[in-house]
């Protein structure tokens, strides 16, 4: 969603600030804008649209005039909330003095108060947005005697969520930034000071970052970060190292980061797996957890809550913890579970999964749970984000970051560590050795399946032709496979802007099944697991309506091939892991529907890589 960067040192700031906001493009965005320091003034552009347009106008104003070597300012990526796409509503906002720029993310939940109560005031404002509310409360509060001051006093007025980076006319070389719910990254330079919502913003320049925590506000210039709490009392944060590199964050010759990430999940899934098995205890190893064998006994419940991939991931994962620790387990979409009355206990642990950890239901229903008192833990890619840190433990996927819009390496690696957990559930509770160590077995083999189905690449490029001029698909799964179906649909929609639907195979029949026709293809996964043979009656139901039926089967498989148009044959996998070997072929079939429809994969329109608001 939104994007923050800042930028004060040495360089030019809007060089700087716009090359740092490219990398933050991938997020979704509508409009965008920058604010800069010069000569005791500001000065600022914004306007609808892309980065780039943004920089050309830079680049035609500001060529040769001051604001070109400015060393200190602030840039931002918006998606629309509150208000449309417009110049006036992008970021940076203004106080009413104008001298105050300021850009956020999140939203200021009271902000129509705040508004009324400073329109009282005479404040007049040019905006739809919460944002300028935000700007003209800062100023209105004293910023500009007293920047700390003012914003220690706005936090306390303020409700919802925050991310802000600030600049002031009469303190150049200054940035202060806040958190409340959204991240700010702090980057530590030599001799220069970078500010980002996102590491991928800012690896380029620095991989020593401070992640701010919630209710931190801090006073930056070229050579001093100084963070204090939201009670004006001086705090140390720790300086850490981001472990990937800038190359993690660029295309490497791919075509789109889509594509790259669907490369990279032999490697990603590698680095899930890395040092977290141990073959002769037949369990995993996940510290991360900080959970005793007696803890991990004493669960009666698992509940596993997240968001679209991340949801589907969570329902794979709820067969894992059924099917290998004997433990009831219930997948819960994050968005319904604090407006319904879950019914929880502490002897429930409820599992948020979420890429970003920034995703606004989800971790809406971490604090739910925490309020009834459940168990906690997270699964997280994006080390540092609120959701890994409300949730105090669990496990990192260290896939690497994830760029394209459509979750891809993130899905397989949140599946890998599910099923390591369950494992090491399982071990804890019923599951022998022997049966555990035959279950790593199968886990290890995973980076070399996958390379095998990415080897297919060229054959489910050409299956995609069938799929490429349909208005509507389906797609069926059974058991393990049925997540994989929902999650096959949900990439499919998301990038090649192609109406599909996942259901269960049985349920077609229950309904759905009226919609089929010759112009409605159906993607069924009949890998060879159990509920293969049942699958085999369904793929029969639609092709008796006249359905194309491109089947996604085990190599060596005849029978299917009789019945359906078309066959994708994957590798032969142990049915625990046979959701990571077909979501990657289904990954690669959205990837090559959408470019062969010309749709702009890695930025989807109207998605967001991090859903921030509810
Ligand atoms: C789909 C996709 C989304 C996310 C969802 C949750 O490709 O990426 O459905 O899975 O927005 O996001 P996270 O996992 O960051 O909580």
């Amino acid at each position: 969603m939104c994007g923050i960067v800042g930028y004060t040192g040495p360089r030019a700031a809007p060089e700087t600030l716009i090359g740092n906001l490219r990398r933050l493009e991938y997020r979704g965005y509508d409009s965008a804008g920058i604010a800069v320091v010069v000569d005791g003034s500001l000065q600022s552009l914004k306007l609808p649209g892309k980065v780039q347009t943004l920089a050309d106008r830079v680049a035609v104003e500001w060529t040769g005039t001051p604001a070109e070597g400015s060393r200190c300012g602030i840039a931002h990526t918006r998606w629309a909330t509150h208000g449309p796409p417009t110049e006036a509503n992008a970021h940076p906002h203004f106080d009413a003095s104008g001298r105050l720029a300021l850009v956020h993310n999140g939203i200021i939940d009271n902000y129509a108060d705040l508004r009324r109560q400073l329109e009282a005031r005479g404040h007049v404002f040019r905006s739809d947005t919460d944002t300028e509310v935000l700007a003209h409360l800062l100023g209105s509060l004293g910023f500009a005697d007293d920047p700390i001051g003012a914003l220690c006093a706005a936090l306390r007025q303020v409700e919802g969520t925050l991310g802000i980076a600030i600049v002031h006319a009469d303190r150049p070389g200054r940035i202060w930034v806040a958190r409340r719910g959204s991240p700010i990254v702090i980057g530590v330079g030599e001799a220069e000071t970078l500010v980002a919502s996102d590491a991928a913003a800012i690896v380029a320049h620095t991989n020593r970052v401070i992640y701010l925590d919630d209710d931190d506000i801090a006073e930056l210039s070229a050579g001093s970060i100084e963070v204090r709490t939201a009670h004006n009392t001086p705090v140390s944060r720790t300086v850490s190292q981001v472990d990937w590199d800038v190359r993690a964050a660029e295309k490497g010759g791919f075509e789109h980061f889509m594509l790259k990430e669907i490369f990279e999940q032999p490697e990603s899934l590698e680095n899930s797996m890395r040092g977290r098995l141990d073959p002769a205890a037949g369990t995993a190893k996940l510290g991360g957890l900080a959970m005793t064998p007696r803890e991990i006994a004493d669960v009666r419940r698992v509940v596993l809550v997240a968001c679209g991939t991340s949801l589907h991931a969570g329902m794979v994962g709820r067969l894992y913890f059924e099917d290998l620790a004997d433990l009831p387990a219930a997948v819960e979409q994050a968005a319904e579970f604090r407006y319904r009355n879950p019914i929880l206990s502490p002897r429930d642990l409820v599992v948020a999964i979420s890429q970003s950890g920034e995703t606004a239901d989800t971790l809406a229903a971490v604090r739910e749970a925490r309020q009834k008192g459940a168990a906690l833990c997270g699964i997280c890619n994006v080390v540092g984000s609120t959701i890994a840190r409300e949730t105090g433990r669990g496990v990192y996927l260290h896939a690497g970051p994830e760029i394209g819009v459509a979750s891809t390496k993130a899905f397989t690696s949140q599946v890998a560590v599910l099923l390591m957990m369950a494992l090491k559930f399982g071990r804890c509770r019923r599951l022998s050795r022997e049966a555990g160590t035959e279950i790593i077995e199968q886990v290890h083999a995973l980076p070399g399946l996958v390379r095998r189905v990415l080897e297919l690449n060229e054959r489910v490029a050409r299956a995609a032709a069938s799929l490429a001029d349909a208005r509507d698909a389906f797609y069926i799964g059974r058991g393990l496979l049925y997540p994989v179906a929902l999650e096959g649909a949900l990439k499919l929609k998301e990038i090649s802007y192609l109406h599909a639907e996942g259901y269960h195979a049985a349920e077609l029949k229950h309904g759905p099944i009226a919609l089929l026709d010759p112009s409605v293809p159906v993607v069924a996964l009949a890998l060879d697991v159990p509920g293969r043979d049942k699958m085999i009656g369904n793929i029969q139901e639609c092709r008796a309506r006249g359905a194309p039926v491109i089947a996604v089967v085990t190599e060596g498989e005849t029978t299917i091939g009789g019945i359906a148009q078309e066959t994708i044959e994957l590798p032969r996998c142990a049915p625990l892991v046979s959701p990571v070997v077909a979501a990657v072929a289904m990954q690669l079939l959205a990837y090559h529907v959408a470019r062969l429809r010309g749709c702009e994969i890695d930025q989807p329109r109207n998605l967001a890589k991090s859903v921030t608001v509810e």
